[in-house]
């Protein structure tokens, strides 16, 4: 049967417990796709590249790496980063590479409380959670820009400076992504992270821009919150989260803690979009390559499903991202769990699992 429509998707699995993810991801993507009865098709294209491709090749991916992609629908990916390489390089040589290159501005990081799952949180109160971290992805602290000098100078000489970037546009359009999905949920309210106590220029204009556009949107409700105070507050009072936007380094830390406050590391999902559809985007887990678990067959795989879900709404199929998030929770309130969240299921377990609870399937 010819499928309604076709979507070309490039595959990243890079490093580690990378592989195992996406390849649970794909498992389920492409179960869905065969019950869609010709809606649509998946067309799968796998690229090699990340930390054993840097051992080969002296690079993490290759020079027209960006070319090869750039017609994709979009990009499913794993995590990078193994020992052999410094972090450094493999974040900067693939994964960044491809976010910036693509312009993908908009890092989307939903914190999502699963049933049947205890994190830190609901041991003490089991009120209804669900916040997402809307992370500025082009600029701000990992611009890339700076440099590194004086080594001359003999041990102990050198010096490096690592500049931050906020630019009026960039903030003016992560404000309005923000703003925009506000506006989808339940509680129309923006948290905007900040340090302008201490960083005078570019987080003040970062509070004056958030202000600016924030009086396009008086139907949503805001506040401006100091990075300190709200990693407090994410435990704290978190049901007064909606939509939290910052910027790149405190978007990246805090949703790493939402992640952890809702039970895992490993059950965060998260797109790197580029709105305005120029290039493709891309879709991965929160996590990283967990050198620690690689390999074992333990990790969770919740996240890698979760962005894959992602990628389907972003696709344009809504019902089938609600039809995968729908069987992760059914599993999860059933008990079937990785360890990293209490369970005893391995992640080819949970796969099966999820995927026997697509519709249409037995439980
Ligand atoms: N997006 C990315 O590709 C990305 C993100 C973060 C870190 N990294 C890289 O990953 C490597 C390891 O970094 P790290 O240890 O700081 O972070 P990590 O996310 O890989 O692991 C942190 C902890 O979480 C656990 N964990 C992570 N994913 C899990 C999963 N799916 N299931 C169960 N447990 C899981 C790990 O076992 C570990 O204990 C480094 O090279 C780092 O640069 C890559």
């Amino acid at each position: 049967m010819t499928a309604e429509q076709t979507f070309r998707i490039a595959c990243i699995p890079a490093d580690g417990v990378g592989a195992e993810v996406v390849a649970a991801g794909r498992a389920v993507l492409d179960t869905v796709a065969d019950r869609s009865a010709g809606r649509f098709a998946l067309d799968w294209t796998e690229f090699p590249w990340g930390s054993a491709y840097h051992a080969e090749h002296g690079v993490m991916m290759p020079d027209d790496g960006l070319d090869r992609l750039r017609d994709f629908d979009a990009i499913y990916f794993g995590a990078v980063g193994w020992p052999t390489v410094p972090d450094h390089v493999s974040l900067w040589g693939l994964r960044l590479r491809i976010c910036q290159g693509f312009d993908q501005w908009a890092n989307v990081r939903p914190v999502t409380f699963l049933p049947g799952i205890t994190g830190p949180l609901r041991a003490a109160d089991d009120t209804e959670l669900d916040w997402v971290v809307v992370r500025e992805n082009s600029e701000g602290e990992y611009a890339g820009l700076g440099g590194r000098n004086l080594s001359a100078r003999g041990p102990g000489g050198e010096v490096a400076v690592q500049s931050a970037l906020f630019t009026e546009v960039g903030c003016e359009r992560i404000f309005r992504f923000a703003f925009d999905l506000a506006r989808t949920r339940a509680r129309r309210k923006v948290s905007s992270v900040t340090k302008s106590n201490a960083q005078q220029y570019g987080m003040v204009l970062w509070d004056e821009t958030f202000a600016r556009v924030a009086r396009d949107y008086p139907d949503v409700e805001t506040e401006s919150v100091l990075v300190d105070a709200m990693s407090a507050k994410f435990v704290l009072r978190p049901e007064e989260l909606s939509v939290v936007v910052a910027s790149n380094l405190h978007a990246d830390i805090l949703s790493d803690l939402g992640s952890a406050l809702a039970g895992s590391l490993g059950l965060a999902a998260s797109a790197n979009l580029n709105p305005e559809r120029r290039f493709p985007s891309m879709f991965e887990p929160v996590h990283g390559s967990a050198p620690d678990i690689a390999g074992r067959g333990v990790c969770n795989p919740v996240g890698a499903i979760g962005s894959a879900a992602m990628m389907l709404g972003h696709l344009g199929l809504p019902d089938e991202a609600k039809a995968i998030n729908a069987a992760v929770e059914a599993c999860t309130a059933r008990g079937i769990r990785t360890r990293d969240v209490g369970g005893t299921a391995g992640t080819r377990e949970v796969t099966e699992a999820v995927i026997a609870h697509l519709p249409g399937w037995t439980g």
